[in-house]
């Protein structure tokens, strides 16, 4: 995960950590790290969200619910179908699929660059529908097919999308490609004709920092057989 998603003031993290090692004793002044963060007003909301997290896990999983899987918090061994394959993976309840992808799996055709599901690079299919896969827990990925750009391609033939940006150089640093393709070729399974407008609407999530744009919409519409804007 982004340090900067669980990242606080500093001030407050700094009051967190150090006295991480020693919690219950009431340390210097008679200040413990709960005392210190129920007593201080800035960092309230994060007192509250503590304990909204213990609640949470004892709320929703209670211990012998049937047909409740618990997992977590540590590491657990789970199985996601990922190209059309199980893959049996370790991973915490934080993992994000992005992560599980890339660093379990050793799929890295996925990539991760904001890292907070603004800008879409991370883009894979959830059951045929493009999702973020930054923002998307792993676990939540139990039990539905993931599709990654490693799954477009078929016998070591690369999906036509692909050829295309290929042959129209739709790419210059190549961070934002695998989403990219992923979203457009999502587009071409639902409308297998789209315009060049439905083009711009299956990628505005997709931010191309490079500005090939006009490359992909040019690529898209020729897989698809259109070149018409309206
Ligand atoms: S890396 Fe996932 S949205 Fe940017
Ligand atoms: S090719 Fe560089 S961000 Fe799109």
């Amino acid at each position: 995960m982004s340090a900067d998603k669980t990242q606080h003031s500093n001030t407050a993290s700094q009051e967190i950590d150090e006295p991480r090692n020693n919690q219950s004793d009431p340390g210097r002044n008679g200040i413990t790290r709960r005392g210190f963060l129920k007593g201080a007003g800035i960092t309230a909301a994060g007192t509250a969200l503590l304990e909204g997290v213990q609640a949470f896990g004892r709320e929703t999983s209670p211990a012998g619910t049937p047909g409740v899987t618990e997992i977590g918090p540590g590491p657990a061994s789970v199985t996601l179908n990922v190209n059309g394959k199980e893959h049996g993976v370790e991973i915490e309840p934080r993992t994000t699929l992005a992560e599980a992808l890339r660093i379990q799996m050793g799929m890295t055709g996925t990539k991760i660059v904001c890292d907070r599901g603004t800008c879409s690079a991370c883009t894979v299919w959830l059951d045929k529908v493009p999702i973020n896969s930054c923002t998307t827990l792993a676990v939540d990925a139990i039990g539905h097919q993931v599709t990654t750009i490693e799954g477009l391609s078929a016998d070591g033939s690369l999906h036509p999308l692909q050829v295309a940006f290929v042959k129209h150089d739709a790419l210059q640093c190549g961070f934002c490609t695998p989403g990219m393709v992923m979203s457009c070729a999502a587009l071409l399974n639902s409308n297998p004709h789209p315009t060049e407008k439905d083009v711009r609407h299956a990628i505005a999530g997709n931010l191309c920092r490079c500005g090939t744009y006009p490359r992909i919409f040019t690529a898209t519409l020729e897989v698809a057989g259109t070149n018409h804007k309206a």
